[in-house]
């Protein structure tokens, strides 16, 4: 297994929890981080004992406060540019990974945090969590993915105001907007993803990441999302998992899912 300097990794019951530790920074990305997330996302494609995975940062107080803005205050027009890029290309394989990811978002989920947590599948907030994408305050936009993502999750209105105010929301607020799926108390919430995690990895492996290639194949401009969904209900429909779940209801007997 790999060695974190900022990252604490907890394999449990199938989930994978991926604990951004530099608490001291309100957990913020620097660079060395992002690689390590990247180190940690290609474990959960590729680790057959993974079968789901959080993110969640260490502390009571932050998810992630942002990009590193010692490291970023840095940046020149040339640098900066692959600096986004490759920040966009880790929170990318966390969306497109056919393995469930959820954020459990403890607190500050700011500027590249939100970004994080809107790169995973779906978020869960403690109450006292806050959002937002402040980086106009510093004189720069979001640089790893959030005009995109936050657009797609709560609509363009919302998402402009959000991003040309740099204003914090509440995870209520959040929660009304759709950015986030459920808000609990502080102390319940790593429990709560769990539960989550838990009942979808129940589920057949293959629909549940053919659920999410065709989820993604509507934000992409050159595929058909329909076609894709058609493909993976044939795909579904030729596999074992199908077969066991279809006789299991049939016998009214729980499925007992192998993943193929
Ligand atoms: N990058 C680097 N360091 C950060 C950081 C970030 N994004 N966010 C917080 N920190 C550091 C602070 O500099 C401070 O470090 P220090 O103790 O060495 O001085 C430490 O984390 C604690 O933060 P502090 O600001 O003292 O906590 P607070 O409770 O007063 O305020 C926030 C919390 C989240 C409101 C405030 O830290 C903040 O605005 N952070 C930046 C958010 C941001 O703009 N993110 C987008 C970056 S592109």
């Amino acid at each position: 297994m790999a060695t974190y300097e900022n990252l604490l990794l907890d394999l449990n019951n199938g989930i994978l929890t991926i604990t951004i530790n530099r608490a001291d920074k309100l957990n913020a990305l620097n660079i060395d981080t992002i690689r390590e997330i990247k180190t940690a996302i290609q474990q959960v494609y590729d680790d057959a004992d993974v079968k789901g995975a959080i993110f969640t940062g260490a502390g009571q107080k932050a998810f992630v406060a942002g990009a590193d803005i010692a490291e970023i205050a840095e940046l020149s027009e040339l640098n900066a540019r692959g600096f986004a890029e490759r920040g966009q290309d880790v929170f990318a394989m966390i969306e497109r990974c056919t393995k469930p990811v959820i954020a459990a978002v403890n607190g500050f989920a700011l500027g590249g945090g939100c970004e994080l947590a809107m790169a995973c599948h779906m978020r869960v907030a403690s109450d006292n969590a806050r959002f937002g994408q402040p980086e106009v305050n510093l004189g720069v936009i979001p640089g790893y993915g959030g005009t995109q993502r936050m657009t797609q999750l709560i609509g363009k209105g919302k998402a402009m105001e959000l991003m040309m105010t740099g204003d914090m929301i509440t995870a209520e607020e959040a929660k009304n907007l759709g950015l986030v799926n459920h808000v609990v108390p502080q102390e319940d919430l790593m429990l709560k993803c769990n539960e989550i995690l838990g009942k979808i990895i129940s589920k057949a492996p293959l629909a549940i990441g053919l659920v999410i290639d065709c989820v993604n194949a509507v934000f992409n401009k050159d595929e058909n999302g329909y076609q894709t969904e058609a493909n993976s209900f044939a795909r579904c429909c030729s596999s074992d998992d199908f077969v066991e779940g279809t006789n299991a209801f049939l016998e009214k007997r729980k499925p007992e899912f192998k993943g193929a």
